[in-house]
């Protein structure tokens, strides 16, 4: 049975995705800040804060193993439209959550992904620098491109051990973050994501692609 370790599962993009590989009959282990104990039949609720180290390394003892897949889906959104609306005081908590948070994650968690197996982060075309035309966003953007330098400096430390990393932008999803206007159901979001990272490869490691698998400009 193959295995996957959701960061950021207790709604939205998260949860749909424990929801998927637990119908397709994966073992899953889900992390939440606060336990929720409604993730479904059969699969591990495991709390962590990917702001918490410890707490981090207390949910990868309880996880086996060789491990197939590492989603590291944590993340907080922000709302700086501009210059002025920049507050300097929730910056802190966006980097740490959005750029440091899945790295530590990844540094809790990835040992207990086997050797060729995957790890993926939830990132988003708004930390694209070659993609922005619109602006706005400031934390966002840059904590989400701070995000992808990371990932694709892990896919090339994880090089040795053939582990498959991606950054993955789920489209503009209709959750909490994405809001009741975005375009895409969750639902479909997962199921393009997960048929992107079933096609991911070693050789191809360190690529940003999108739900429908197309490659996005950094
Ligand atoms: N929705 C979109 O349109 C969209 C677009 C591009 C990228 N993304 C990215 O996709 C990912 C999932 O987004 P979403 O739309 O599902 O967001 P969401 O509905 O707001 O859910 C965010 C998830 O992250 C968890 N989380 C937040 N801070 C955390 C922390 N410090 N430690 C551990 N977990 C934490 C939340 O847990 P709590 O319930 O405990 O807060 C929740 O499970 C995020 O990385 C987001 O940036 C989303």
């Amino acid at each position: 049975m193959p295995s996957v370790v959701v960061v950021g599962a207790s709604r939205g993009i998260g949860r749909e995705f424990v929801r998927h590989y637990a119908e397709a009959g994966w073992q899953v282990f889900a992390t939440v800040r606060q336990a929720a104990g409604d993730l479904g039949d059969g699969v591990t609720e495991l709390i962590a804060d990917v702001t918490d180290e410890a707490s981090l390394q207390s949910a990868a003892a309880a996880v086996p193993d060789a491990i197939d897949l590492l989603i590291l889906n944590a993340g907080v959104g922000a709302r700086e439209m501009n210059l002025a609306s920049i507050d300097a005081a929730a910056w802190p908590h966006i980097m740490a959550t959005n750029a440091l948070g899945p790295l530590l994650a990844a540094r809790a968690l990835g040992p207990k992904v086997r050797d060729g197996g995957t790890i993926v982060a939830l990132s988003s075309t708004l930390g694209s620098i070659a993609a922005n035309t619109g602006g706005g966003l400031y934390s966002y953007r840059m904590s989400k491109a701070a995000l992808n330098a990371g990932m694709k400096t892990l896919a090339i430390e994880l090089r040795r051990r053939r582990i498959a990393v991606a950054v993955l932008h789920p489209g503009w999803v209709k959750t909490d973050m994405g809001g009741a206007g975005a375009e895409v159901e969750v639902a479909d979001s997962v199921a393009g994501l997960t048929r992107v990272i079933a096609g991911l490869t070693a050789e191809a490691s360190g690529a940003l692609l999108d739900y429908r698998g197309n490659a996005l400009p950094w």
